[in-house]
């Protein structure tokens, strides 16, 4: 088990466009798999993008089969391992709601998100991933594969009226780090 140091925002790793994966099912992208897993696990995150723990490549995580001890009342996404994605708007509806980020510590913003998006890409094994889904889980997805396009939440806001302290704005929650 790897737990690795998640970037904080203010790093310039955090902006770079990742690199596409070119070869699926080495040990090299099944150790970064673990790392990834490992290191949000530890984290309670909802997610959790190569680039945040430094990696240079296109992969992301996110969700756990279960409910979040943070999110307890967000629907359950299954644990996903995304390589090379794409993701497609369907229609034009918008949602907002409040985000955080492992790499932006103790914040939470109210960000918009697609509604309801397509997403295609592949799996560690280099097996094809094609979903279309909605909410929450078009949420998460939209928020971590931003990271590979060097996008943090913050730059996806557009009223930061709404945009501050976890403990300021949710008092009474219990403000772990954010994801
Ligand atoms: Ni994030």
């Amino acid at each position: 088990m790897t737990v690795r140091t998640i970037l904080k925002m203010g790093d310039p790793r955090l902006l770079r466009i990742a690199q596409p994966v070119t070869e699926f099912d080495t040990d090299e992208l099944h150790l970064l798999l673990t790392d990834l897993l490992d290191t949000m696990r530890a984290a309670n995150g909802a997610g959790l993008a190569a680039p945040q723990i430094g990696v240079d490549l296109q992969m992301v995580v996110f969700g756990s089969g279960q409910p979040n001890p943070r999110y307890p009342q967000a629907p359950i996404v299954p644990r996903t391992v995304l390589i090379n994605p794409v993701i497609t708007p369907i229609g034009a509806d918008e949602q907002l709601d409040w985000e955080g980020c492992l790499s932006v510590p103790g914040m939470r913003g109210m960000v918009p998100r697609w509604s309801q998006v397509r997403y295609t890409g592949f799996d560690v094994w280099g097996e094809p991933i094609d979903r279309t889904v909605e909410g929450f889980h078009a949420r998460v997805v939209q928020h971590e594969c931003d990271h590979l396009w060097g996008k943090l939440y913050p730059m996806r806001m557009r009223d930061f009226t709404q945009f501050g302290f976890t403990e300021v704005l949710f008092p009474g929650i219990d403000a772990q780090e954010n994801d």
